[in-house]
């Protein structure tokens, strides 16, 4: 069972980790006796400079994580960024940015992380969450093209994870889909009347969004050994709006 220290001596590196649920992820498991490599574009304190789009950036993060911890055990694929309005008036760069940052973003992390946990060690060993969102599992009005390429990550999350497992690798791959979460993303979206409109969070079982601490507890569940009998998941913590008329 869970418990303070139950990811003892394990390296993770977390994306987006400057801010919200990577802030919360990067804590929390840091909390539970993780070494943390916290990544974000936006670098500062003990935050590496790292743009999840690039390459070259996924290279340098992993290959300083490795120096200063000896290894990688669990990568935590969170960057991401917001994009509402209607679909089909989207201009078609700012699909292609959703993209890019959800889908090619964790393609990148994806090899880079499988390469590094191949370079640890036959067979390999590792724990990839990817950061979803029920935007991907059903259309949310206003964040379809978000939604769509979520969606994708969720698809791109199963498809590795099923590869790997047929390979015989012990990497396991999942996704977690947080439901509204409180964090600066969606401060951005509403004013101070919104967050403070109970109707506003009527239709949600939780009567409320999730805390980004909700979000972390999932993610270090699923890097945790007590996850070692689940299937590839794609696991929604979103206060039971999937299944809500919340659109
Ligand atoms: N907040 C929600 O309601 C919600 C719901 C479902 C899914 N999510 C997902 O959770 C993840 C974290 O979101 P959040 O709410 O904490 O947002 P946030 O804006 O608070 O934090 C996102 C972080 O990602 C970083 N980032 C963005 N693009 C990047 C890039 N290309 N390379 C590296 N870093 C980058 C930002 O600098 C920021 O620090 C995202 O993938 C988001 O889509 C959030």
């Amino acid at each position: 069972m869970t418990a303070a220290g139950d990811l003892d001596g394990r390296v993770a590196l977390v994306t987006g980790a400057a801010s919200g649920i990577g802030a919360a992820t990067a804590a929390h498991l840091a909390a539970r006796g993780a070494r943390v490599f916290a990544t974000d574009r936006r670098a500062g304190g003990a935050i590496f400079r790292h743009d999840v789009t690039s390459a070259a950036d996924w290279e340098q993060a992993i290959a300083a994580c490795v120096a200063r911890f000896g290894r990688l055990d669990i990568l935590v694929s969170n960057a991401g960024t917001a994009g509402a309005g209607p679909i089909v008036d989207l201009a078609l760069d700012a699909l292609r940015e959703q993209a890019r940052v959800h889908v090619e973003g964790a393609f990148l992390g994806m090899t880079a992380a499988v390469a590094q946990f191949r370079r640890q060690g036959a067979p390999a060993t590792g724990t990839i969450v990817t950061v979803a969102s029920v935007a991907g599992m059903k259309p949310i009005m206003q964040t379809t093209a978000y939604g769509t390429a979520k969606a994708a990550l969720i698809a791109l999350s199963r498809a590795v994870a099923a590869e790997l497992q047929a390979a015989g690798e012990a990497i396991r791959v999942h996704a977690v889909c947080p439901g509204g979460t409180r964090t600066p993303m969606t401060e951005a979206l509403f004013d101070d009347a919104y967050w403070a409109d109970p109707a506003n969070f009527a239709e949600v079982p939780l009567r409320d969004y999730c805390r980004p601490e909700d979000i972390a507890e999932a993610i270090a569940f699923l890097a945790s050994a007590d996850a070692a009998a689940l299937a590839p998941a794609a696991l929604a913590v979103d206060g039971g709006w999937l299944l809500s008329n919340r659109i």
